[in-house]
Parts: C-alpha cells; sequence; structure tokens
C-alpha cells in the first residue's frame, strides 16, 4: 500500500515538474544547447533508440514488431501538434508526447524521465531533421470557449455525415468507411481510420484534444485538418458528437493497459535491464509508468 502511495506521489510530482518545465533565459547560449543535446542523446539512446532507431529514422530493432510503427523523425513530419497543418510542432507539444505518450500504442509516457531529461530529449529529437533549422513553428491554433448551446450535439451528428467523416470513421464512427480501401501513411505504412466509439484515445479525453485534433488535423496521416472547412461552432459541435458516441472502453490487458501499450511496456523493460549496468535502475520504468497514470485518472474519476 505504501509504495502505491509513493509511486503516486512520483507520479504527480514528475507529471507536474515536466508540464511546468522551460529552460529560463540562457546566458551561456552556445554551451548550454550543446551540453542539453548531450543529454538528450543519452537520453535517447537509453530510452526512444530500441523503437525509433538509432538515426531517428524509426527503424529501431523492436520495430517490425509493432503494429502501429514509431516515428520516424528524420521526417520533420509531426501527428500530434498544437500548430496548424503544414507547419512544424512546437516545443511543448513533443515534449507533452513524450510525458503522455500516445494511446494504445507501444509509445508510454516517459515519465521516468526528469523535466530537464524530457525536454533535452525532446531538443535532440529535433535535430534529426533539416526541417527544424529552416523553418519556424507557426503560432498555435486557438481552441476557443465551447459555445453554450443544447442543440451541439444533434448539429454534430448532421454535420460529421455531411463533412464526410463517416467516409473514413464509418457511418457510426466505428472506423470501418474504408474496409474496400487500405489506407496508407505519410511513411508508407497502412493506418486505420480511429473507431471513435471506443476510449481512449490516442492524443488524449479533453473536448480541447479532440477539438485541436479536428482543427489541425494529424500531419502524417489521412486525417485532414478542418479549420477552414468548419466554423468553431461546427468544429465544437463535432467534439460533443464523439464524446457522445465514445461509450466504450477499448479492450483492457494486464494493468489496465490497451493495444499495444504492453508490448511497449516490455521492450521498454528490457531496455532498461540493459542499461541497469550504465547506472538506472528499473524502478521508475516500465512498471510506473503507465499503470500509475491509468490509477490516477480512475482515482479522479476521468
Ligand atoms: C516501445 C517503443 C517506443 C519507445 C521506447 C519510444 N517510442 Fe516514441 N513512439 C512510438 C510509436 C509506436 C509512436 C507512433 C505513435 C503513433 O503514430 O500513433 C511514437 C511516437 C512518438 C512521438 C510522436 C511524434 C508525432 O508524430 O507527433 C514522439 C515525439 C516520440 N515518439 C518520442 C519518443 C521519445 C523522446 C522516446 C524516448 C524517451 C520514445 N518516443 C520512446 C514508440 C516508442
Ligand atoms: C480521409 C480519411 C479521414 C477523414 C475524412 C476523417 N478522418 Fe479522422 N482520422 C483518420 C485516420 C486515418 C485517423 C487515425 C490517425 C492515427 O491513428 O494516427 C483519424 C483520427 C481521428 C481522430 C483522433 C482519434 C485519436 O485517437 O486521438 C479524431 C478525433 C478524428 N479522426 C475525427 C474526425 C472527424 C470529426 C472527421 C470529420 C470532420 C474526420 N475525422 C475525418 C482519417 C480520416
Amino acid at each position: 500500500m505504501r509504495n502505491i502511495f509513493l509511486s503516486l506521489l512520483f507520479f504527480l510530482i514528475s507529471l507536474g515538474l515536466s508540464l511546468a518545465y522551460e529552460p529560463g533565459q540562457q546566458k551561456d547560449g552556445g554551451r548550454q544547447a550543446e551540453q542539453t543535446l548531450k543529454l538528450g542523446g543519452k537520453v535517447y539512446r537509453e530510452s526512444c533508440m530500441a523503437c525509433h532507431g538509432e538515426k531517428g529514422d524509426g527503424k529501431g530493432q523492436a520495430a517490425s514488431t509493432l503494429k502501429t510503427k514509431p516515428r520516424d523523425f528524420t521526417s520533420g513530419v509531426y501527428k500530434f501538434r498544437s500548430t496548424p497543418t503544414g507547419s512544424l510542432p512546437l516545443d511543448q507539444d513533443i515534449v507533452r508526447t513524450i510525458s503522455r505518450g500516445v494511446r494504445g500504442t507501444s509509445m508510454l509516457p516517459q515519465l521516468h524521465l526528469s523535466q530537464q531529461e524530457t525536454w533535452a530529449v525532446g531538443q535532440y529529437l529535433k535535430t534529426f531533421s533539416p526541417r527544424f533549422s529552416e523553418q519556424r513553428a507557426k503560432q498555435p491554433v486557438s481552441i476557443p470557449p465551447r459555445p453554450k448551446d443544447r442543440n451541439l450535439v444533434r448539429m454534430g451528428e448532421r454535420l460529421y455525415r455531411e463533412a464526410g467523416c463517416g467516409s473514413c470513421h464509418g457511418p457510426d464512427g466505428k472506423g470501418n468507411g474504408r474496409a474496400d480501401q487500405e489506407l496508407k501513411d505519410h511513411w508508407g505504412f497502412p493506418i486505420e481510420p480511429t473507431n471513435l466509439t471506443l476510449k481512449p484515445f490516442k492524443s488524449g479525453h479533453d473536448p480541447q484534444d479532440l477539438y485541436r485534433t479536428i482543427n489541425t488535423g494529424l500531419d502524417g496521416t489521412p486525417m485532414p485538418s478542418y479549420a477552414d472547412a468548419l466554423s468553431p461552432k461546427e468544429q465544437w459541435s463535432l467534439v460533443l458528437y464523439i464524446l457522445s458516441i465514445a461509450t466504450h472502453e477499448r479492450p483492457r490487458g494486464m494493468m489496465g493497459l490497451v493495444g499495444e501499450e504492453t508490448r511497449g511496456m516490455m521492450i521498454d523493460m528490457r531496455a532498461a535491464m540493459a542499461g541497469m549496468m550504465g547506472g538506472r535502475g528499473m524502478m521508475g520504468r516500465g512498471m510506473m509508468h503507465r499503470n500509475m497514470g491509468e490509477m490516477m485518472r480512475d482515482m479522479m474519476g476521468r
């Protein structure tokens, strides 16, 4: 029991820190950047390389065993952004994905990392793609407050049909709109439209998370941005409609893990054991991160 509380405390602290952290004004910019990348490279080799590959091309040792492939960072194309479609992500977006993970995939929240390590490895990822030295991320999209209108769900249901969501996600949102045709992502891998009736979603379950996805799209996937096609109110109506049909839970395995999360934990634990000689113990990895997040969410009533 005591262990659980200690773990919870650790989880809360690391979550709080990794979300709050942003390096202050740099006095000795060049040297500090160099040190950040050095730390980032170390973290990357210990915690990311098994999946994302030595060169950041997504071809790590474990990649062939995974259905949802680890990201190829050399392309500089990011799914999970607060910036408009086609833009680079903000640093904060990368940090958020690292600390929150991508639900249902082997990409678990990397909560064993300190705030500084999380930031550093995020900076390190950017060195894999020349896009980050050539372009700047655009301003994040604004997410307006949810309109007060009791008819929004019905409006969303109508728009879901009219805007063509069903052509991919299926008439009832069950992800079966393209059963006759295989969709591919930017990296050439098969990808399926999400079954929108099942929780949890990849990039979070807050209404704001869904709004962001619909507004910005998921770059590198067939999921388009609706920022220009739909008004903010219309986008909100779709969010509320999706929440109204997302009434089922995806099947859960060991410790409440979903989809390929179990596989991710095995890979993480293997990497941690290999790294034990190098100092960092196993606790804090694998065992810790996913189930603690789950427990917290369950305790807080989701
Ligand atoms: C067990 C395998 C695995 C490990 C270890 C892993 N990842 Fe991932 N990662 C994935 C997979 C799979 C995806 C793709 C998820 C998707 O596309 O839905 C992903 C996606 C990402 C993304 C999302 C990029 C985007 O498109 O927005 C980031 C950022 C990321 N990983 C960073 C990291 C970092 C940093 C580490 C190490 C601290 C790490 N990952 C460790 C499997 C892994
Ligand atoms: C051309 C096909 C296509 C169309 C049209 C489309 N989607 Fe998608 N959508 C996808 C695919 C494919 C994914 C899965 C991306 C992934 O798994 O990385 C997705 C993902 C999503 C997600 C993210 C779920 C998660 O796990 O976070 C939401 C929400 C979503 N779509 C809503 C919509 C809505 C609402 C519309 C209509 C306004 C729509 N989609 C239209 C293909 C499409």
